[in-house]
């Protein structure tokens, strides 16, 4: 599995705000149709990326900007950890995992399954952050996968947040830690209809 670089993402144009609110859904049924290389770059900008390079400041915000979160991407060939700082993806582990990223049948063949992990392993075992953390994690991932939906609004494209994982089989092949908790997870693709 070779590192996949990205292109740089789209970072203005789309649809206005408010209509892209308007039409945010969630999507349950897909095509198998993958995403370009353009739609996935600029979605995981606008996911987690680095949205001021002078600050390292991303597209979605952290208590005191933590930026714990790590998005994993889980494509058909295999799950990869993206890299904001190099706009690459790094490989993890090939094979096909999106039966364990997302257990319900009719996301086992949706294109891009992404997965939150908050990793707490740069933090010292006695920090308090360890433990306001566990609630503020929940809440980044969702500023995370709320994101998502705008750009999926904006752009035709489906998604679905996803609470409905394989924990343990999940964790295992992304080869987590003890510092690394999953979060949730989500499924973008092309709608079905
Ligand atoms: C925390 C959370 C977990 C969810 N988990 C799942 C899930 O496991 N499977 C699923 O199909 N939808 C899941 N959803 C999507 C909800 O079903 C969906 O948001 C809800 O029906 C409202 O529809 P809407 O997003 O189109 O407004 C989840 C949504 C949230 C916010």
């Amino acid at each position: 599995m070779n590192r996949i670089l990205l292109n740089p993402a789209e970072k203005s144009g789309g649809k206005p705000i408010l209509d892209v609110i308007a039409q945010r859904r969630s999507c349950k049924a897909f095509t198998e149709e993958p995403l370009d290389i353009d739609q996935l770059s600029t979605l995981l900008w606008a996911a987690f990326g680095i949205n001021s390079p002078d600050t390292g400041r991303r597209t979605t915000p952290s208590a005191r900007n933590i930026q714990e979160v790590q998005v994993f991407v889980i494509l058909e060939a295999g799950a990869y950890l993206y890299d904001p700082q190099a706009n690459q993806l790094e490989p993890v582990t090939p094979g096909d995992f999106r039966a364990l990223s997302a257990v319900q049948p009719d996301y086992q063949h949706t294109p891009l399954h992404l997965a939150y992990v908050a990793d707490y392993s740069h933090l010292a075992v006695d920090d308090p952050m360890r433990v306001q953390l566990r609630n503020h994690s929940y809440s980044h991932a969702g500023f995370v996968g709320q994101n998502v939906y705008l750009y999926c609004a904006s752009t035709g494209l489906g998604t679905c947040f996803v609470a409905s994982f394989d924990e343990t089989g999940l964790a295992k092949v992304l080869g987590l830690s003890t510092d690394q908790h999953l979060l949730y997870t989500q499924v973008v693709g092309h709608p079905a209809e």
